[in-house]
């Protein structure tokens, strides 16, 4: 397929045009645009209520836009659930909640979708293979358990966070979406997870992280968005911007008129 370029001429993966979204009588978004390039790490801000998880539920085909349109490497696509997305390749990192705490790392990482043989027709679940690849691809992303047979529930959370990683990523994803996965982690825990996102660029995937936390935008996003009251405010590539501005742009300021007006309060 040709690539589809934006301006600076990078290959577009993911991308949202006009997204509005109203549940009811409240607008959780109003034309939001996104777009999101292969091996790429886009940080997702906004205040609480901004609409960012609505957004990240649109893109992962969770819940229908009102208006608006996706394209996925410039071809319109319509999702009627998470399961059309998946086959698009993108896949929504959700925490624990998704895993099943009682079962084998391996089977989390294949749960519901295990790699099959077929038998006089029927499809049999393969867990030796189902193993054999759970290890390989936790390999690839360097990530250290004792052996896949170990339950979740006797993970750290970050080991936890970690497995729901790779479960998005086990089957050939081009996008993951997580929305504040280290929210819940103990700080020695959250370099860890960062450090998988970077590797996870490494492998030309389209990263889109909703964190509220500068230090893990800052250490791994290529580029920040802001929204605000479901509206996009500003974005930037991070390296033209700083901490300070970023947090202006949640709280709705932009440039240095807003720093001044500030000052002048106090
Ligand atoms: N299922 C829903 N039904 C009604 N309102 C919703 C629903 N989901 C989100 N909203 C509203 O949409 C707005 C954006 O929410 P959300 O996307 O969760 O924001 P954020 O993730 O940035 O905190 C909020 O006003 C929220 O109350
Ligand atoms: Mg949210």
């Amino acid at each position: 397929m040709q690539a589809v370029m934006n301006s600076c001429n990078e290959p577009v993966l993911l991308e949202a045009r006009g997204i509005t979204k109203h549940f009811g009588a409240v607008t959780a978004l109003e034309e939001v645009s996104l777009q999101l390039l292969a091996g790429e790490v886009l940080g997702v801000v906004g205040d609480n209520g901004a609409g960012k998880s609505t957004l990240m539920k649109v893109l992962s085909g969770l819940i229908r836009p009102s208006g608006g349109e996706l394209l996925f490497q410039g071809q319109p696509i319509y999702f009627h659930s998470p399961r059309d997305a998946h086959r698009a390749g993108i896949e929504m990192v959700y925490q624990d909640l998704a895993l099943a705490g009682n079962m084998p790392i391996f089977e989390n990482i294949y749960l519901g979708r295990e790699p099959g043989r077929n038998v006089a027709g029927l499809t049999v679940v393969d867990r030796a293979k189902a193993r054999r690849l759970a290890t390989e691809h936790l390999d690839r992303l360097h990530i250290q358990v004792t052996s896949v047979d170990q339950n979740v529930e006797d993970l750290s959370g970050g080991q936890r966070q970690a497995v729901a990683i790779a479960r998005a990523t086990a089957f050939d994803a081009r996008v993951v979406i997580m929305d504040e996965p280290t929210a819940a982690l103990a700080i020695k825990e959250v370099g860890k997870v960062l450090d998988l996102i970077k590797r996870l660029k490494d492998h030309g995937v389209g990263v889109i992280l909703i964190s509220h936390r500068m230090d893990d935008v800052f250490y791994v996003c290529d580029r920040v968005m802001a929204i605000f009251r479901g509206r996009n405010f500003a974005e930037s590539p991070l390296k033209d911007t700083t901490r300070n501005e970023v947090i202006g742009w949640i709280m709705g300021t932009k440039g240095h008129s807003a720093a001044l007006a500030h000052d002048k309060v106090h």
